[in-house]
């Protein structure tokens, strides 16, 4: 295990899946029964943008660093406010030197009855998170193999909740173990929210992870890709994708909200896409696209 989040933190694709987080969190928010966040790959949950990996790549000041002095649109603006809540909370002195990482953010949006499943299977980055967390009897930290948590830890007691699978495709078949992972977590809690981080990277591996999830027979899965710049000749994360199964009805409006302003402000080349595109369901097939 070689991936260290630290070098990307805060990047472009970060910013993305932690907006969609925030919206699925909120609208579980919307109902008082108690729900629960399974973060299968959680990283150390919190980075320091002055260290040497993060000053090494830079790749904060082109994703959460073109955001969060920018005026965006009021509807926009409202709908990142719990995102941005929780960078700011981060950053007490108003000076943005450090990012929360996934379960540090669903953290800061829990209520008092909502839970978190924070799992981590690189020993030492197991430990900082157990650290940051320490005493937090909401969170509990778990160093295991998030493929095996996808199975041992659902459905969760709440019955109620998103499972999140951030793994870092530093290894060939992950495309494969996403899609054999979700079949078998949907079995076992069809009813559960599911988001799918994937890297656009490689085409035809995406594209047959898609056709995957279509063939998949799992109803409700929407599909969400943004593109910074144009296919690179060499292999280079082009753009983000996430995959939510079963997500709020609220979910879709809102990115098509959201997608386009932040492309605007994190889009390499203004000519790169996003999309919207249900792969099953009733609406299969109905995209929302910009550039
Ligand atoms: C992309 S990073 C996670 C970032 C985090 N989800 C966030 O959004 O802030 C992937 C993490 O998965 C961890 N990891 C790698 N293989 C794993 C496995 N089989 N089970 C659990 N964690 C794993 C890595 O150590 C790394 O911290």
């Amino acid at each position: 295990m070689n991936y260290r989040h630290a070098y990307h933190a805060g990047n472009f694709a970060d910013v993305i899946k932690h907006v969609a987080l925030s919206r699925i969190l909120e609208y579980l928010k919307q109902k008082d029964r108690a729900f629960r966040v399974v973060d299968t790959h959680a990283g150390i949950g919190l980075y320091d943008l002055s260290s040497e990996e993060a000053q090494k790549t830079g790749e904060w000041r082109e994703g959460i660093g073109r955001l969060i002095g920018a005026s965006v649109p009021q509807e926009a603006a409202v709908l990142l406010a719990p995102y941005l809540d929780a960078v700011r909370d981060a950053n007490p002195s108003g000076k943005l030197t450090r990012y929360p990482g996934s379960p540090a953010i669903a953290r800061h949006l829990l209520r008092k009855q909502d839970r978190l499943s924070a799992i981590e299977l690189h020993p030492e980055d197991a430990g900082r998170l157990a650290r940051h967390f320490a005493g937090d009897f909401q969170t509990r930290v778990i160093e295991l193999d998030g493929w095996l948590a996808l199975g041992a830890h659902l459905p969760p007691k709440e019955k109620r909740g998103l499972v999140l699978v951030d793994p870092p495709f530093e290894k060939d078949g992950e495309f494969g173990r996403l899609l054999e992972g979700l079949v078998g977590a949907h079995r076992r809690w069809p009813g559960g929210i599911y988001a799918l981080w994937y890297p656009i990277k490689d085409r035809r591996a995406v594209n047959d992870f898609r056709s995957g999830l279509a063939a998949s027979g799992i109803a409700k899965i929407l599909d969400l890709r943004f593109e910074i710049r144009r296919p690179s000749p060499e292999p280079r994360l082009d753009g983000t994708g996430l995959i939510v199964v079963n997500p709020p009805f609220t979910f879709e409006s809102e990115m098509q909200v959201v997608l386009p302003v932040l492309h605007r402000l994190l889009a390499e080349m203004p000519a790169a896409r996003w999309s919207i595109e249900w792969l099953t369901g009733e609406r299969t097939g109905a995209t929302a696209t910009g550039a």
